[in-house]
């Protein structure tokens, strides 16, 4: 391990030290997953918080308590951040978390286990903007520089959890048979009552279409946004200014539009097609 200013290196990977420390990372990987545990892998800026909302819900048959009462970092840990340690014994089963850990760090436990995990892809375009955004108001991260400074830190994966490409050839390679399900960011954004249908599904639950569609309610990004446990409102300026760029943003697909340059798009799109082009599996997105 090597740490150097904001950030902490842990296996050739770039982690926040607000958030992170080698004990965190270690408690990690020591960390023992039970077969009814639900997992929600994110690649950081492609729904972490959305999913924090979908699954309290999704698992307590739509009881608003738990997103109403918890701050969403309690409420579905990170299983790689500090504060896991402190909470983990109030969690109560079924467990749910979050992790942006690439499938390589995943830790033994996890394998040995029958635990679930759905994987959220996003357009790795839009990531690159939000990422931008949190990057200058996040203060606890590194300043992102210019845009096109920032589109290179990202396709070389020099910034936090490492490579976009990677992470998503680690997880879509991954092999866990029905306990996986593969959804995108988009496909929430169209149609949210069907990704919570799909969901659910996957999780063995059976709710009623009002409570999918009350589910549905809660989790808009409207809603989110003036949710006070799920918004980021309290913590302090000193940790995220959300006047510089609030943490619910935009919330849609396809803001890149507004900031690539048809140079930046052609330079982003090749580095990408690059790195996967010799994967057998093909992305849901078109890159152009
Ligand atoms: P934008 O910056 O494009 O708005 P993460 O939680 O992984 O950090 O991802 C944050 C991104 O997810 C932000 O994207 C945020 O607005 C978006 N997001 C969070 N909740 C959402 C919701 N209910 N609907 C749509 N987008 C949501």
């Amino acid at each position: 391990m090597s740490s150097d200013g904001l950030s902490l290196q842990y296996q050739g990977l770039l982690f926040p030290r607000e958030t992170h420390s080698l004990e965190s990372l270690e408690f990690a990987q020591e960390f023992k997953f039970r077969d009814d545990d639900i997992m929600a892998a994110v690649y950081p800026k492609s729904g972490t918080i959305w999913m924090q909302e979908i699954l309290p819900l999704l698992l307590n048959g739509g009881d608003l308590t738990p997103i109403q009462t918890i701050p969403n970092w309690d409420r579905v840990p990170w299983l790689e951040e500090k504060r896991l340690a402190v909470i983990a014994d109030t969690l109560t089963a079924p467990r749910a978390m979050v992790t942006h850990f690439p499938f390589r760090l995943m830790p033994p436990s996890f394998h040995a286990s029958k635990a679930k995990v759905i994987y959220v892809m996003r357009n790795p375009k839009d990531i690159l903007v939000s990422s931008y955004y949190f990057h200058q108001m996040a203060e606890f991260l590194d300043d992102p520089g210019t845009f096109d400074e920032f589109i290179e830190k990202f396709l070389d994966g020099k910034v936090m959890f490492g490579k976009w490409t990677d992470h998503v050839k680690g997880w879509r390679s991954a092999e866990l048979g029905d306990r996986i399900l593969f959804i995108t960011y988009e496909e929430m954004c169209q149609d949210l009552p069907a990704a919570l249908r799909q969901m659910s599904d996957f999780l063995g639950r059976n709710p009623s279409e009002d409570t999918i569609q009350k589910i549905a309610q809660h989790c808009t990004f409207k809603t989110m946004k003036t949710n006070r446990m799920s918004n980021f409102s309290l913590v302090t300026k000193q940790y995220m200014n959300l006047e510089k760029s609030p943490f619910l943003r935009k919330g849609v697909p396809g803001d890149w539009k507004n900031h690539f340059s048809s140079e930046q798009l052609a330079r982003f799109t090749s580095a990408i097609r690059k790195e996967l082009q010799s994967e057998s599996f093909t992305l849901p997105y078109n890159l152009d």
